[in-house]
Formats: C-alpha cells, structure tokens, sequence
C-alpha cells in the first residue's frame, strides 16, 4: 500500500521529457489533436506515451488510428482533480461513474474532428469486440 501510494506520487511529479513530447507529436499531426495532448497533465502525457512506446515495441504495424487512441483517450479526464484525487484515480480506481463520465467527455471533445476516433475514446473502459479497443485496453492497464 505504502509502495504503491509512492509509486503514484512519483508518477505525478515526473516532467514529460523533450523525446517524449517529440514522439507525441510524430504521432499527433493535426493543430487540435496536438492542442488536445499538451492540455493534459504531465501525469496523463506520461501515461499516454508509456501505452504508445510499449505498444510500438510489441505490435506489429500498429494502426495510427491505436497510437491515436492510446495518446488521447483520457482526454475527458478534469485536470482539476487533485494530486490526491489522480493518485488515488490511478491505483485503486475510483468510481464506475467517474470513469463513463470522463469517456463521454472525451467523446464530447473530439466528436467534431474525428467521430471515429471519438466513438473509441467513448467506449475505451467498455467491454466489447472491437480489436483497437482490445489492444488499446491490455497496454492501457499495463500503465
Ligand atoms: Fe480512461
Ligand atoms: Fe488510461
């Protein structure tokens, strides 16, 4: 418990690095989708980039459309929460509530530039057949 309370705080506290921001943005082409990732947390940016650099080292010719996803699906998340509030967001998982609303939030934010993309970051806490969801779930709780 006490391990993983720092884990969580150091995660918080880590800067996102130039290398990683960069490799963000090779993957982020369009002005709104590059507004969207910069606006989040240093604590989501880092999350979001640990998902697409294990995902571009362990799936073959992984879609733009999954490294996408993987970059902004949190994207509904307040970055009002409180350090307390995403550590403990982070590891012990807060309510079923909370998690429909910051997808639906997400859809909301994206809808008028990509709808396809939009509907994944809606349904990427649902369970369901779509394989870009599939893959993008099993690396996104592995971060
Ligand atoms: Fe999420
Ligand atoms: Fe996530």
């Amino acid at each position: 418990m006490f391990y993983r309370l720092t884990q969580a705080w150091r995660a918080i506290f880590i800067k996102v690095s130039k290398e990683d921001r960069e490799l963000a943005l090779s993957i982020l082409k369009e002005t709104w989708e590059r507004e969207i990732f910069l606006s989040l947390s240093e604590y989501d940016q880092n999350h979001s980039i640990r998902i697409v650099k294990e995902i571009i080292l362990e799936v073959k010719t992984p879609s733009k459309l999954l490294l996408r996803l993987s970059l902004l699906h949190d994207c509904g998340k307040s970055s009002s929460l409180t350090l307390i509030d995403r550590a403990l967001y982070s590891k012990f998982k807060i309510s079923r509530k909370e998690i429909s609303k910051h997808s639906y939030l997400g859809y909301l934010k994206v809808k008028q530039w990509d709808l396809e993309l939009a509907e994944l970051i809606s349904k990427h806490h649902s369970e369901g057949e779509d394989n870009t969801i599939e893959t993008f779930q099993y690396y996104d709780n592995r971060n």
